[in-house]
């Protein structure tokens, strides 16, 4: 939802800004804009409809000014315009803003702003009220406008008459910041920076940042100093880069095997799981009547996964709730419910704000997150990360597969504390989970003839995904991959349920997409498969089998390795991920930002 940068030094600004922006464009890629200050102590605007490449083409090849701000926008408050694009500027006041004002109406009447307003954003009403409440102070003019902003913000402001300063300020939007040798840097995430430092901290809620060339000064809002507290990354820039990919995407698809076993490995001892580098004690899973998992979009889908895994194997009530319906659904969660929040950014404003709800009722509340010290990691009780590195593309793929095999490690876990497992089953359960990444990298070998059969399906209104059990739970995820970045509208059908309506749209090629893996299922979901074929239907199999000619069952079969069922999932995603990403460059689309989208989503 918006990237924001700004840098303040002793090199050249706008290539910092402009490559900064690039790195941010999975938040936004709307219209993208930069302000700085010029020689003359004047602030200069350049700002575009359309992406960061197109900035690129309208910004000044002389421009040598070493302080400004650059902002990559996703739009809520006014149409995709250049005059809505950021950054706004009022009077002195130039800024740009992740987030979103609530309050702005009330605002503009009691501050009497109308007169001062071009855009429809909320965002041009926080630069009328710095500039109304600036005079000469700017400390004192953020003081005085934050405490009146109801709403979430992340604001880096210029002040006309403080050349080469930038201040900033947050509440729940998330800001990083560093000063290193080349000066100073704030942005919405540390990929934008990571070129220059891969040391950073994570700008507090509440608290003005002075940034110079000289260093950050950080104070709360009375005005004392605090000091910072800086984290160090473990990757580097390499991590948040194509590294000779096309896409992101494909790179990060690629990536999982590795992924897996950064996230995998270091929660194993003696062939069992094992959370003492996380701080998360067996106490976390004793007493656990139930547990109720919470998220939204592909973390959500990962979550369904979990909850099909652990109820079926523990016999423990598991729910999943989306994030945006689960504050409003009266959850019913007791001291010995464990509510799971999973996020890849830890910033998902809704998930955030059920992981707040949770922590009302239950003190076990654990997020399985990726990115380090995001606001969620921060807020939860305990934290399992997935070692996934950076995920630039909006479309999840690594993420998802860590996050599937943290709920088999807490699985293994929960099992063995609660008494549901032995350690026998539990050391070969996690001998298999290691296994995951070889298998994955078998997978991966076949994207090529994944790539062939997808030129059948690009010319496909909808297409259908079907399974039962863990599959009929990928599938979801499959669906999903496949619309969000090539626009075919696709569902996801337990495959017994077709019949009860949806069949009915099954006619003469429409593409389904079957995986029948799961063996005590597997007779059941071939005679839905055979439902859909008689029917018409262009049927993609994934199973296990050798080989299927019987052309009454599918067109094309994809063979999965013999891998145990509850892990042949990991297998069949990669493929449906493919799948996904060939159609999209098939359609002639840029799979790493599909139209509306935003990777992380902070505005409820
Ligand atoms: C957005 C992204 C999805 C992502 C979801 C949850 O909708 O486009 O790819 O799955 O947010 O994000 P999170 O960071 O909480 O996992």
């Amino acid at each position: 939802m918006c990237g924001i940068i700004g840098f303040t030094g002793k090199k050249e600004a706008q290539d910092i800004l402009l490559d900064g922006l690039a790195s941010l464009e999975y938040r936004g890629y709307d219209s993208a804009g930069i302000s700085y200050f010029k020689d003359t102590g004047k602030i200069s605007i350049r700002k575009t409809v359309g992406k960061v490449a197109d900035l690129r083409a309208i910004c000044d090849d002389e421009n040598n000014s070493t302080c400004g701000i650059g902002h990559t926008r996703w739009a809520t408050h006014g149409g995709v315009t250049n005059a809505n694009a950021h950054p706004h500027k009022s009077g002195k006041v130039s800024l740009i803003h992740n987030g979103i004002i609530e309050n702005y109406h009330e605002l503009v009447e009691t501050y009497d702003l109308k007169d001062q307003l071009i855009s429809e954003t909320d965002t041009e009403v926080a630069a009328a009220l710095f500039n109304k409440l600036y005079d000469g102070n700017p400390e004192a003019a953020i003081q005085k406008a934050v405490k009146l902003f109801r709403g979430s913000f992340a604001f880096c402001i210029l002040f006309k008459d403080q050349p080469g300063t930038i201040y900033a300020v947050r509440n729940v939007s998330p800001m990083v910041a560093t000063y290193c040798e080349d000066g100073s840097f704030i942005a919405s995430d540390l990929t934008a920076f990571i070129a220059y430092s891969k040391r950073y901290f994570i700008v507090p809620e509440y608290h003005i940042l002075t940034l110079t060339e000289k260093g950050i000064v950080l104070k709360d809002l009375e005005g004392k100093e605090v000091t910072p507290e800086y984290l160090e990354v473990s990757w580097d820039v390499t991590a948040a880069q194509k590294e000779g990919y096309p896409h992101y995407m494909l790179k990060e698809i690629h990536e999982q095997p590795a992924a897996l076993t950064r996230t995998i490995a270091p929660r194993i001892k003696d062939q069992l799981p094992d959370f003492s580098e996380d701080n998360i004690p067996d106490s976390l899973f004793e007493h656990c009547t139930d547990i109720t998992i919470v998220a939204c979009g592909t973390a959500m889908y990962a979550g369904t996964v979990g909850r099909t895994f652990i109820q079926s194997t523990l016999h423990l009530p598991v729910t999943v709730s989306i994030a945006s319906e689960f504050r409003y659904e009266e959850p019913v969660i007791t001291e010995n419910s464990m509510v799971i929040v999973v996020s890849q950014s830890g910033e998902t404003i809704d998930t955030l704000e059920a992981l707040r709800l949770a922590k009302k009722y239950t003190k076990k509340t654990l997020a399985i997150v990726n990115v380090k010290g995001s606001t969620i990691a921060r807020e939860s009780n305990y934290v399992l990360y997935t070692h996934a590195g950076p995920e630039i593309a909006v479309a999840s793929t690594k993420a998802y597969t860590v996050q599937i095999a943290s709920f088999y490690l807490l699985a293994c876990k929960l099992g063995l504390v609660l008494g549901r497992i032995d350690e026998k089953s539990a050391r070969e359960f996690i001998g298999m989970l290691q296994k995951t990444p070889d298998s994955i990298e078998t997978i991966l070998k076949q994207a090529e003839s994944v790539e062939h059969l997808t030129k059948r399906m690009i010319h496909a209104q909808d297409a259908f995904f079907i399974g039962r059990g863990l599959d009929y739970t990928l599938s979801m995820e499959g669906a999903l991959k496949l619309k969000e970045i090539s626009y075919i509208h696709a569902e996801a059908y337990a495959a017994g349920e077709l019949k009860h309506g949806t069949i009915a749209l099954i006619s003469e090629g429409v593409p389904v997409i079957a995986v029948a893996t799961q063996k005590h299922v597997y007779s059941k979901v071939i005679s839905n498969i055979r439902e859909v074929k008689a029917r018409g239907a262009y049927v993609i199999l994934l199973s296990k089998d050798e080989k299927i000619t019987d052309k009454s069952i599918c067109n094309v079969h994809i063979r999965l390795p013999e891998t145990p069922d509850a892990f042949t999932i990991f297998d069949s995603v990669v493929i449906f991920q493919l799948i996904a990403y060939y159609a999209s460059i098939g359609k002639g689309f840029n799979p790493d930002q599909p139209r509306n989208l935003a990777k992380s989503v902070t505005v409820e």
